[in-house]
């Protein structure tokens, strides 16, 4: 029995396709590239090139594997985009999304393990930030991915289809070859290292006149391996009870953007001018998890406790990516 892995050439799914293959389990790829490189994807796993809703296409899926479980994290995922575009947002990631799971459902698949986000709160009301925590996202990318979870739950209801949702905090560090490639980069620690390798000349702050310690927005970093892990429990979850799950992966620690800079300098010895412009429409002025469920339920435990061994692996892979870009 196969996991069918959505969005397998990206940052977070190529790594845990990579690790789910390591462990044994066997893994499908489908993704349409849209927004990644077939370089990207995870060696020796096979792929179907093609839109998660291309009926035809997860027809032969079907046909020729034998699917068991879906993660899904095909999407677009950029906070600031999805507040210009919103129908690209509600098309593709809950649209689509809902199309991709009914196909399935509908064959008797019974475990789906959803790619959801930390966006689905909104401004905190308190903090460490629970799953019972109000829902009222700031940004199209947060409710299109609350759709997805509201459709999870109606489905629950009607076929006992079961799920658990990984609400993501801020996903990042690298896993070997894996990291952070987004075209183009919009991510703060990614384009903060593409200052300190000389590729860009700064770093812009989006708003320095938040609520916070310092005026700046403050998210809460986790290391992709230690998120891809949580894939692996969450499928043994499903496997061996019958209930869905909603659980917050993150540090619980929080820092600010001045906090991530210091700490970029720090491990790359390179001196990073910053500039401070306008607010980034959509942006929550602070988000930290806290990861109880994660850690009684699941059985997570995170390796990567501090955010400088978080950057320290990033800055490892990109300046490997920048040496062989020469
Ligand atoms: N930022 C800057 N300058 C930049 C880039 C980012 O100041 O050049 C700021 C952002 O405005 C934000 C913070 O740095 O305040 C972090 O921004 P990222 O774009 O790195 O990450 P986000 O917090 O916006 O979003 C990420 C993922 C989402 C996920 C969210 C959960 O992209 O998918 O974390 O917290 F939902």
């Amino acid at each position: 029995m196969s996991i069918l892995l959505t969005g397998g050439a990206g940052y977070i799914g190529s790594i845990v396709a990579s690790i789910l293959k390591e462990e044994g389990e066997d893994v499908i790829i489908l993704d349409n590239l849209s927004r990644s490189k077939k370089e990207c994807l995870p060696s020796g796993i096979k792929f179907y090139e093609g839109d998660i809703d291309d009926v035809s296409l997860l027809e032969k899926i079907y046909v020729e594997e034998k699917i068991d479980a879906i993660m899904h994290f095909a999407a677009f995922i950029e906070v600031g985009e999805s507040v210009l575009e919103p129908y690209k947002y509600y098309e593709n990631n809950f649209s689509k999304t809902i199309k991709f799971f009914n196909f399935f459902i509908n064959k008797g698949m019974d475990k789906i393990i959803f790619s959801s986000t930390a966006a689905v709160y909104g401004e905190p009301q308190y903090i460490p930030i629970d799953e019972d925590h109000i829902k009222n996202p700031t940004n199209p990318y947060g409710m299109s991915k609350l759709f997805v979870e509201r459709f999870l739950e109606s489905v629950e209801r009607a076929s006992g289809v079961h799920h658990v949702a990984l609400r993501y905090f801020n996903a990042s560090g690298a896993y070997g070859n894996y990291g952070e490639n987004h075209d183009p980069e919009t991510h703060l620690i990614p384009i903060i290292l593409e200052v300190a390798l000389g590729i860009r000349d700064k770093i812009f702050i989006n708003g320095d006149d938040y609520n916070t310690t310092d005026g700046t927005c403050i998210r809460d970093y986790i290391h992709v391996y230690d998120i891809a892990k949580a894939h692996l429990l969450a499928y043994r979850y499903l496997s061996n009870n019958s209930g869905s799950l909603k659980v917050n992966l993150g540090s619980g620690e929080g820092y600010s953007i001045l906090d991530i800079i210091e700490s970029c300098r720090k491990i790359t010895g390179a001196i990073i001018p910053v500039e401070v412009r306008e607010r980034r429409e959509g942006d929550p002025s602070t988000l930290i998890a806290s990861s109880k469920i994660a850690e009684d339920v699941l059985g997570w435990k995170r390796e990567y406790q501090s955010v400088d061994s978080i950057i320290e692996s990033a800055w490892k892979f990109h300046k490997a990516k920048f040496e062989n870009s020469k």
